[in-house]
């Protein structure tokens, strides 16, 4: 089973938790907390990359009109609102996230059924949508198998799955500069974010995920293992992943 093992073993990860239990409860607090402020932390550091790359994707993902999809870690709803966008008022979202607090800024900009979930046991019937979406999370999910074979399940034959994250950059210069970015400017700008302090300690986390994050490769195996056909991945900006795949 290809469990999330950078999310254990980097030593960075193991001053936020210690196992999996204590790894769920940290960062259902720390997102909790960051809620209020995720929007805008999100907005200014574009780590990310803001709402038209989400939408952008989805679209290239072959999102359409009139679409079922589930969005996993919807968070704040920001890959949600892109994707009720494109299915239109004959499509229907769902949004899944193990955050109450996220999923309550959510509900402020979009009227869409919630789930207080996880990735690895989705409550939802078989074979029920026609696209599962999950932006940035996927370095937070503790046993990635058992995600993607959630995600085989609910999906209908002929259903895809597009998945947006951030990678390490494959050039030394890159890695420099993203970990600069990380390390230096993003705290910074949590900081100026006075009023929503425990966004910084996100940011904090966030960086140290990218870090930490499972290869391209990994994930790609991980979809093929589940089940899925056409598994791909592209690159934007030398960070941004977009890993799609199909239900046969
Ligand atoms: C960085 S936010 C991303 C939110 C949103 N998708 C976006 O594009 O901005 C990560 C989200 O993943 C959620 N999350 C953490 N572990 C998860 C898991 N095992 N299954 C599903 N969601 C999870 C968190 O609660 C959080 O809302």
């Amino acid at each position: 089973m290809e469990k999330n093992a950078a999310l254990k073993k980097d030593p960075r990860l193991n001053t936020y938790f210690a196992d999996e239990a204590e790894r769920r409860s940290v960062t259902r607090t720390m997102f909790d907390e960051a809620a209020p402020g995720y929007d805008n932390a999100e907005r200014i550091t574009a780590l990310g990359s803001g709402a038209w790359y989400r939408r952008e994707v989805l679209q290239r993902c072959g999102l359409q009109p009139g679409m079922h999809v589930l969005d996993v870690a919807a968070g704040t709803g920001l890959v949600a609102v892109a994707a009720q966008e494109l299915v239109g008022p004959t499509g229907r979202v769902v949004a899944l996230d193990p955050s109450p607090g996220m999923l309550a800024e959510l509900r402020k900009k979009l009227d869409v059924e919630t789930l207080v979930a996880y990735a690895e046991s989705i409550p939802l019937p078989d074979a029920c949508v026609d696209f599962v979406s999950m932006g940035y999370a996927l370095r937070h999910v503790g046993d990635m198998d058992q995600a993607f074979s959630e995600y085989l399940r609910v999906l209908k034959p002929g259903g895809s799955v597009c998945l947006m994250e951030i990678s390490r950059p494959q050039n030394r210069l890159g890695q420099l500069a993203l970990r600069a970015y990380i390390g230096g400017v993003v705290p910074l700008l949590a900081r100026l974010m006075g009023r929503y302090a425990d966004v910084g300690r996100l940011w904090a986390y966030y960086g140290d995920t990218i870090e930490a994050a499972i290869e391209p490769e990994r994930i790609l195996d991980a979809l093929r293992r589940a089940g899925f056909v056409d598994v791909q991945c592209s690159l934007t900006f030398g960070i941004f992943r977009e890993y799609t795949a199909r239900r046969p």
